[in-house]
């Protein structure tokens, strides 16, 4: 049912017979694999679609900063600490990068920041759950940030350069997240039974939002057609979430964890694990602004951005200052 609510009228691709001289010239440097940069030509589609993508990316590394965040005074141990506090920093950077590469595409920041705030950008639906004890954080570096490392990894040869390039650290970083996540999870199932139990609790509760991250089944998503013919995105939804999955369920045992899925089985035909469907009324519900935290999430940033309006308008008026007072400099010296 969802699926045909989704995807209503999704857009043909179009093979480059039908396409105007111009617009054939811009796809044939996409398939081969060239960057497209900010100031040439590009279909109006095509800037739209990256507008989307990267704003609601940008938006969805400020607003995970949130479920961690809350995390950082109750953190076990100062290391434990220190490394939580460097994560949510770069997840900061992220979001930065995210937004000047937005920002090529003729989109301002202030406009993003208004898009969000009116809830007409998405950001991840991931991020609309609680952290309910200190597994939820180890969880959240190994799923959350090891399921945005499978989805991104490929965004890194994106065809839009500013995007592609600010991909190649993110994904770095990302990387040591996923680690630290696991590292903390390792520790914990080698602890006392109830911290191990706290584990696969976090386990239970944050494995089918991780594998919804990836989107709605490729038979629902509405644009990945079209994305994957310009290149911007690599693969389908349902592609990585298949490796996600097959890359996950080896370190669930490792942990010595049970994921919560009767369906899961190797499929030795196919070379792959089979799994279970999300519950896609779920995430639909989610990404609609009805999750458990859509509304704390965007209280939370609707707040940090008034609460920031001193400072805005202290940079403005400084600015004004100064572009005054090198005029009247300019005046003087003529
Ligand atoms: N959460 C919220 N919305 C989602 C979603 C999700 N997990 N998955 C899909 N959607 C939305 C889409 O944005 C689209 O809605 P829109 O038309 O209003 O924009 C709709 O559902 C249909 O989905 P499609 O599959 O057609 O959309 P896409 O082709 O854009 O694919 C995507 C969705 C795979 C998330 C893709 O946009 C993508 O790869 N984005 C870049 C990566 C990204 O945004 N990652 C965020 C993860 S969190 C993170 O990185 C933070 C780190 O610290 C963990």
């Amino acid at each position: 049912m969802y699926a045909q609510m989704v995807k209503t009228d999704a857009a043909r691709v179009r093979s480059l017979d039908e396409m105007e001289p111009h617009e054939r010239a811009f796809q044939e440097r996409v398939d081969a694999g060239q960057k497209i940069e900010p100031k040439e030509w590009m279909p109006e589609g095509y800037r739209k679609t990256l507008v989307r993508q990267i704003s609601q990316h940008a938006h969805s590394e400020i607003v995970g900063q949130l479920p961690e965040g809350n995390w950082i005074s109750r953190a076990p141990t100062l290391e434990r600490k220190a490394i939580l506090l460097a994560k949510v920093q770069d997840e900061a950077g992220h979001g930065l990068y995210l937004y000047c590469a937005a920002e090529t595409l003729g989109i301002s920041r202030d406009q993003m920041y208004e898009q969000l705030h009116s809830g007409k950008a998405k950001y991840s639906s991931i991020f609309n759950y609680p952290t309910l004890t200190w597994a939820d954080i180890g969880a959240i570096g190994w799923l959350v940030d090891g399921a945005a490392i499978m989805n991104q990894v490929p965004l890194q040869r994106c065809s839009y350069g500013p995007y592609a390039r600010a991909m190649v650290r993110i994904c770095k970083e990302e990387s040591f997240h996923q680690r630290q996540g696991f590292d903390a999870l390792a520790r914990m199932v080698k602890g006392t039974p109830a911290q191990k139990a706290m584990v696969q609790d976090a386990l239970n509760r944050w494995w089918w939002p991780s594998l919804m991250m990836f989107g709605p089944s490729d038979d629902a998503s509405v644009h990945s057609a079209q994305s994957m013919a310009w290149k911007i995105k690599q693969n389908s939804n349902d592609e990585l979430r298949q490796k996600f999955v097959d890359q996950t369920v080896p370190q669930a045992k490792y942990l010595g964890l049970t994921v919560p899925d009767p369906d899961l089985k190797w499929n030795e035909e196919k070379g792959g694990h089979d799994f279970g469907e999300p519950d896609w009324e779920e995430f639909f519900n989610v990404i609609a602004g009805n999750g458990p935290c859509n509304a704390e999430r965007l209280d939370a940033r609707k707040k940090a951005w008034s609460d920031g309006a001193w400072f805005r308008d202290g940079l403005t008026a400084h600015a004004e200052k100064a572009a005054d007072r090198r005029a009247a400099a300019k005046i003087a010296a003529e």
